[in-house]
């Protein structure tokens, strides 16, 4: 008896046994409302190889799958393609109960594996552009570091066509179905945005560099298998390609308008400035951070071209979710922005100030100075914080039109 889960065969030589997480609402700061899935893999051949493991909790219903298809004892090797917890988590209970002859990983994917689990075999590295015949198939590995860590690595199957991307062109998505042609379409692209925003946007000229020498490789891949969301059997150019235009981070006509408000007045000049943006030709897009999350900002500034941010001071500072969503995207190293600040202030006035400041650090280009209004915002006020969105929608005409 297997128990209740079972594997799925994705091509001639390798079945999904991985786990579906539908409860995950939360991936360390990242909101995940459509769950996620750790997919793990197992290639059968003349030996069977066990790619990735899963978070912790679902160890079990990986070697359920596992053994849906042979005694999980059978595996003989495991590649760990990347060692954040959400892959490698069960690997040290993996290992205890099946017993492998040998565990393979990046050397800096050797150094983290040490590092997270204290382990005492050793696990052998595999280094860069190195062929494996491992078997009876034909492995090759890439290094992919900080795609996105310093450990990651991609393994390809020969005989299959098959590329196991560990985070590479992945989405927290948790389905029924595990490939992208049975699952809607706007939720993949909607998701696979999501992941890319939150998760690999800072390191976006690595990854136009890695499709490009994918691309010079020649080798042609026919299913695609990321470690989290659907798998791609059908159509892997297409997530490959939109992965190049996020890359890109072209700008849009796009406006983000993210503020939040003590008592309505910096609210009052978000509003004000969204109609200037409308009435400029931008498509203004405003998110209250007490209804936003950070990683919904995030995601939407993926295709955007203006950041428009408000705070109101408080206690001679910026108000605390303007200052959390900034150090969130500050990290995130987004690109070919430009914005302006906004906000309300009582006496001293310096929210507005810092704001400026950071949003300069971003390397975000700066077309206005900051529009502070003492208290409350009279109807001049008001249709200044109108012309602020109309002179940022004029600029951001120029600057879409200049770059197409
Ligand atoms: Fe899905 Fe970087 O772990």
């Amino acid at each position: 008896m297997s128990g209740p889960f079972e594997a799925v065969k994705i091509s001639d030589h390798v079945y999904w046994v991985g786990a579906i997480d539908w409860g995950i609402r939360d991936f360390h700061g990242y909101s995940t409302f459509r769950g996620s899935t750790y997919n793990a893999y197992l290639i059968v051949a003349d030996d069977v190889i066990l790619i990735d493991t899963v978070k912790a909790p679902f160890k079990d219903e990986l070697l359920s799958r596992v053994a849906s298809v042979t005694e999980p004892r059978n595996i003989k090797y495991i590649i760990s393609n990347h060692s954040e917890m959400d892959h490698s988590g069960s690997l040290p209970r993996v290992i205890a109960e099946v017993e492998p002859e040998k565990v393979f990983a990046s050397p800096n994917g050797v150094k983290a594996l040490a590092a997270h689990f204290h382990m005492d075999r050793e696990i052998t590295a595999v280094k860069d552009g190195e062929n494996l015949a491992l078997g009876g198939v034909n492995l090759s590995f890439l290094e992919t570091r900080m795609l996105h860590w310093p450990d990651s690595m991609v393994t390809y199957v020969a005989e299959d066509r098959l590329l196991f991307s560990q985070d590479g062109f992945g989405m927290h998505l948790a389905t029924a179905e595990r490939f992208a042609d049975e699952i809607d379409e706007c939720a993949i692209v909607e998701e696979g945005a999501k992941y890319y925003a939150n998760i690999l946007t800072p390191y976006s000229a690595l990854v136009t560099k890695l499709i490009e020498r994918v691309g010079s490789l020649g080798i042609r891949i026919d299913v695609l298998c990321p470690d989290h969301g659907p798998i791609w059997r059908k159509d892997p150019g297409k997530i490959i390609g939109l992965w190049s235009k996020w890359a890109e981070q072209a700008p849009t006509g796009k406006a983000l308008v993210v503020y939040d408000t003590m008592w309505g007045s910096t609210e009052k000049m978000a509003r004000a400035i969204s109609e200037g943006l409308i009435d400029g030709g931008a498509t203004a897009l405003v998110m209250p951070l007490h209804s936003c999350h950070r990683s919904d900002v995030a995601t939407e500034l993926l295709e955007a071209g203006a950041l428009l941010v408000g705070t109101p001071t408080i206690n001679n500072s910026v108000f605390p979710t303007v200052a959390d969503v900034i150090a969130y995207l500050k990290g995130l190293k987004f690109k070919n922005l430009i914005g302006a600040v906004f906000g309300s202030y009582g006496w001293s006035g310096e929210g507005h100030k810092l704001l400026n400041d950071e949003l300069a650090s971003m390397k975000v280009e700066i077309v206005a100075d900051p529009m502070a209004v003492n208290y409350v915002p009279d109807g001049e006020a008001l249709d200044r914080c109108r012309g602020l969105g109309l002179a940022v929608a004029k600029k951001l005409k120029e600057v879409v039109k200049g770059g197409s």
